[in-house]
C-alpha cells in the first residue's frame, strides 16, 4: 500500500516476473494498479490480474475494513484488471460494482455476475463519496477496449486514466519523480506502440476530453503514477497518437543465406549517406516484434527485407508484418526488398502485407536472383539514400 494523496491509496500488485503480455515482451515486468479512495464512503478503483487478488485484498485491509467498502469501480473489463474481481466482490460484502453498460456486458461474458450488485453509470455522471471526494466517470472507448472508462476525482484533480499513460514496468517506486524520466518515457512509448497505437483516433478523442480537466495527478493502471511530469507525458502522447515521424529510417529484414542481409546493409549505408538521419538496422530473428513496432512508430521511412521460402516470404517476416499491420503505424513510406532463387514470391508477398498495413510503397520490390552483384548493391544504396532523403525532409 502506498499513499498517493490524503485519502487516496495505491493497493495494486507489482508483477516483477511477467515477460509476455499478449505478445508484448515485458522485459521489465509490469504492475496492475488498483486504488482505494476514502471519503465518507469508500471506493476501490479496479482490481488486478486473477492470481494476485490476495495481494490486492491484503493492501486494501491495510487502509480499510473490507466490510466498510461501498463501491468497486471497474474502468475496464480486460482480465489484467478484472481477473481479480470475482475474489474482490466476494471479499467485500457490501460493495456495489460501478461501471458503464458496455463494461457490465463484458463482465457478464467473463464471469458469473449473477450475485453482483451493479450501478451502471453514464458519461460524466458523478458519485459523491462525501468528505470532499467526488468521482466522475468519462467513457474512453477503444482506449483500450470499447467499454473502457476513466474515473476523475474532482476535488483533487486526480485522474484514474486506466490503460492510457501506462507503462509495463515493475519497480519499487510508485511515482514519476522517483525514477529517471527518460526510462519511464521509454517504457511509456513502448507501451503506447504495442497496446494503443492502432487506436490513435480514440486516443485523440479521449485526450481532447480529459485534457480539459485540471490534472494534478494521473494514476494509470500500469506502471508509475504521474505527478511531476504530467506535461511531458501528455506532450509525448500528442506525438505518438498521430505516430508523428522523426528523422529516422528503419531497415528490418530476415535473411536465409546472407543475400538479403547484404542488401539490407547497403540500404542502410545509402540512408546513412544523408546527413542528420538516424538509421536503425533490425534483424527480426534477433529482435522481438515489441521493439520493431516501437521503432517503426516514429520513423519516417522504412525498408522491409525477406527472401523467398517455399513460394512465400520467410515465416518470421510474416509474423512481424502481421504484428505491424495490426498496430498500423501511420504515414510511413518505404519499400520491400529481398533475394530469391527460382520463384520471386517472398518480396511480393511481403509487399502485399505492407499494402494491407497502409504504408506508402515508394517503389516496386527490389529483388535479386540468388546473390546481389555490384549493380544490385548500387541500386540498394540509392534506394536507401531515397529513404534517408524522405527522413531528412521531416520538420523537427
Ligand atoms: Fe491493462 Fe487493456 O488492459
Amino acid at each position: 500500500m502506498t499513499t498517493i494523496i490524503d485519502g487516496v491509496y495505491w493497493v495494486g500488485y507489482v508483477d516483477w516476473t511477467v515477460r509476455d503480455f499478449h505478445g508484448y515482451k515485458t522485459e521489465d515486468g509490469s504492475t496492475y494498479n488498483a486504488y482505494l479512495v476514502k471519503g465518507k464512503q469508500t471506493a476501490v478503483i479496479d482490481a488486478v490480474k486473477g492470481p494476485y487478488a490476495g495481494e490486492l485484498l491484503r493492501h486494501i485491509q491495510e487502509v480499510a475494513d473490507p466490510a466498510t467498502i461501498d463501491w468497486i469501480v471497474v474502468n475496464h473489463a480486460e482480465p489484467d484488471h478484472s481477473g481479480g474481481l470475482p475474489a474482490l466482490v466476494a471479499a467485500l460484502p457490501n460493495a456495489t460494482v460501478v461501471c458503464n453498460e458496455k463494461c457490465r456486458d463484458a463482465l457478464a461474458h467473463h464471469y458469473d455476475v449473477s450475485n453482483w450488485t451493479f450501478k451502471v453509470v453514464r458519461e460524466a455522471e458523478t458519485l459523491e463519496l462525501g468528505e470532499g471526494k467526488t468521482l466522475q466517470f468519462f467513457n474512453t472507448p477503444m482506449v483500450h477496449w470499447p467499454e473502457s472508462m476513466a474515473t476523475y476525482l474532482v476535488e483533487d484533480a486526480l485522474l484514474f486514466s486506466m490503460d492510457a499513460f501506462g507503462q509495463h514496468m515493475a519497480s519499487s517506486e510508485r511515482f514519476d519523480d522517483e525514477l529517471p524520466l527518460a526510462r519511464t518515457l521509454e517504457h511509456a512509448k513502448t507501451y503506447y506502440a504495442n497496446i494503443v497505437q492502432l487506436y490513435g483516433r480514440p486516443v485523440q478523442a479521449a485526450l481532447a476530453k480529459l485534457g480539459k480537466l485540471p490534472l494534478r495527478v494521473i494514476c494509470p493502471s500500469h506502471g508509475i503514477i504521474w505527478r511531476k511530469h504530467i506535461a511531458d507525458i501528455v506532450a509525448q502522447y500528442q506525438r505518438w497518437m498521430v505516430t508523428a515521424a522523426t528523422r529516422k529510417v528503419v531497415v528490418f529484414y530476415v535473411s536465409m543465406w546472407g543475400s538479403t542481409r547484404q542488401m539490407a546493409a547497403e540500404i542502410v549505408r545509402g540512408a546513412q549517406s544523408v546527413p542528420g538521419v538516424d538509421v536503425r538496422l533490425i534483424d527480426i530473428d534477433a529482435t522481438h516484434d515489441t521493439v520493431t513496432v516501437t521503432e517503426l512508430m516514429d520513423c519516417a521511412a522504412f525498408a522491409c527485407g525477406t527472401p523467398t521460402l517455399n513460394i512465400g516470404m520467410m515465416p518470421a517476416m510474416a509474423r512481424t508484418l502481421t504484428y505491424v499491420k495490426g498496430l498500423r503505424p501511420q504515414d510511413k513510406k518505404g519499400f520491400v526488398f529481398g533475394s530469391y532463387g527460382w520463384a520471386e514470391k517472398g518480396a511480393s508477398a511481403a509487399d502485399a502485407m505492407v499494402a494491407e498495413w497502409g504504408a506508402e510503397r515508394i517503389r516496386e520490390p527490389l529483388t535479386v536472383r540468388f546473390r546481389p552483384d555490384a549493380a544490385v548493391l548500387e541500386e540498394c544504396f540509392n534506394a536507401g539514400k531515397a529513404l534517408g532523403e524522405i527522413a531528412a525532409a521531416v520538420a523537427e
